[in-house]
């Protein structure tokens, strides 16, 4: 199913329209932001030209990136063209079309943005490798002591004011969870105090304003936050605290990237990106989408996930083990079910290195060496070619079993196929068995301890927002 440089059909131009220079951006953006909103851009642009492989416009456009023009891959067919490293170069994209100031991560263009064949992204890569191999015992104890935490806390808003704001929560406790699964150290108990979720989401803020909105009117968004950068320099304070605790915490992991050639400062602004942006950026939007889907789906799934969770845990003695864990079929199904309909990352870029052919589901496309491939990744994981009726249904047990399983080759949230591991060799996620063991965990504890609970879903600034409006304490199995 992959692209292929070759086809059966003459290769076409690929169809679609950037308009007038800066005019046809600028009237692009406003349509992506307020007046179609990120899904019904791009899929009203298949629909004109009548082609999953379209030119479009993506933000923000003038005057932060210098060329908004990209041919956009829509379907799950053409999209895997993008985790060809012999055709795509990932050289200063991960944000697209703009790159954020290297004065905010301490003057270095840190992993996200190295290409595989720079040699520092080999180096970085495997230090993220070999620290999450080295705290994998420690993952499930440190989730099970804060997300219990969280939840008890839960349980006290909601006798209190018959609600809980579950992303507020989830943001202070993914945080010192990521700090504590990874280097041992509370960022909450050292100076950083509490301080910790807010420096860093406003410095996520500073990096990723050009493609969010805040719902504020379009006259004040678009000067504030889509013409030009936000100034580095009112962040410098948080970022230099942020860095302070990585600096004295992650002492073990520094000592492990200077063995392998790194320097201990270009390693610590790493390690800084890669907890508080890949890290805590992913959960703080991996979370909420999970809950929300789980919630939306209602008690029977509930019930289903009760039974396949207390009893694989009492079959393992009433421990929650990595054994037990993967015993719960049920459970992976529908944490990648949601990473599949709503992926935490949504868009993905990369260079063509060469004159290429892309392969979409109905015809093959001619590429110029150079040219921007944009992937826009609901179109493609949500791929009623692929995925049926239900396409852009959450169905929970869509992956269980033979049949299921192979289905995962389409599911595109860590950058490459589910089927498929991350690599020096490649820009596919390192976090992605970390990510999936996570999610699994975060409906443990909430099955143990829940029979079933309801909350309100609605959106906000990175995706969706959710707030407790009941919990019934478990009844029976280990978790009562
Ligand atoms: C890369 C998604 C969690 C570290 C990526 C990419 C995606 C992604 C889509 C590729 C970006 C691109 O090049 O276009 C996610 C999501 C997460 C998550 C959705 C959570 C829900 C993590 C975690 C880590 C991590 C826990 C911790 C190690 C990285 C790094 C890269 C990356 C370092 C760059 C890889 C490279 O340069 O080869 N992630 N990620 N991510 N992710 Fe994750």
């Amino acid at each position: 199913m992959a692209s292929s440089d070759g086809g059966s059909s003459a290769p076409k131009e690929v169809p679609g329209s950037y308009g007038l220079p800066l005019v046809g951006a600028v009237r692009d953006r406003l349509d992506f932001y307020y007046f179609q909103g990120q899904d019904k851009y791009f899929e009203s642009r298949v629909e004109r030209y009548g082609s999953t492989v379209v030119r479009v416009n993506v933000p923000p456009g003038p005057f932060m990136a210098r060329d908004p023009r990209v041919v956009a891959v829509l379907d799950a067919k053409s999209f895997p063209v993008l985790f060809d490293m012999d055709k795509v170069e990932k050289k200063d994209l991960f944000t697209g079309t703009y790159m954020p100031s290297t004065s905010l991560t301490g003057g270095y263009r840190v992993c996200s943005y190295l290409d595989p064949s720079e040699p520092t992204h080999t180096k970085v890569k495997q230090l993220l490798f070999s620290l999450l191999l080295s705290r994998k015992d420690d993952v499930i104890p440190t989730f099970r002591s804060n997300f219990s935490a969280l939840l008890a806390t839960v349980e006290s808003e909601l006798a209190k004011a018959g609600k809980a704001e579950f992303n507020k929560l989830n943001d202070v406790t993914s945080f010192d969870f990521i700090g504590e699964a990874y280097f041992g150290v509370r960022p909450s108990a050292t100076d950083l105090g509490k301080g910790g979720p807010t420096k860093a989401a406003k410095w996520l803020i500073w990096q990723l304003h050009p493609l969010v909105t805040l719902g504020l009117p379009m006259v004040l968004e678009e000067p504030l936050l889509h013409t030009f950068h936000l100034p580095p320099f009112l962040v410098k304070g948080d970022y230099k605290a942020l860095y302070k605790y990585f600096s004295t915490a992650a002492k073990q992991a520094l000592d492990t990237a200077e063995g392998l050639g790194l320097s201990r400062e270009e390693a610590c602004h790493n390690l800084l990106f890669a907890t508080t942006f890949n890290s805590y950026g992913g959960l703080k939007v991996l979370f909420p989408g999970l809950l929300a889907n789980v919630a939306s789906a209602g008690e029977k799934l509930h019930e289903k996930l009760v039974d396949e969770i207390r009893g694989a845990v009492a079959e393992a003695g009433g421990k929650v083990t990595l054994a037990a864990v993967e015993k719960m079929e049920l459970a992976k199904s529908v944490v990648w079910e949601s990473l599949r309909l709503d992926p935490p990352v949504k868009f993905q870029y990369g260079h063509a290195k060469k004159d290429l052919q892309i392969e979409s589901h109905d015809a093959v496309f001619q590429v110029k060496k150079g040219e921007m491939l944009f992937g826009y990744q609901p179109c493609a994981t949500r791929d009623p070619r692929v995925f049926g009726a239900t396409a852009k249904e959450f169905v929970p047990d869509r992956f269980v079993g033979e049949e299921g399983s192979k289905l995962l080759q389409y599911v595109y949230w860590s950058n490459g196929r589910e089927t498929e591991n991350p690599s020096v060799d490649n820009k596919q996620c390192p976090g992605k068995n970390f990510v999936v063991l996570v999610g699994r965990l975060f409906l443990v504890e909430l099955f143990l301890r829940y029979d079933t609970f309801t909350a309100e879903v609605g959106t906000e600034l990175l995706g969706t927002s959710v707030v407790f409006t009941g919990v019934t304490k478990a009844t029976s199995g280990p978790g009562s």
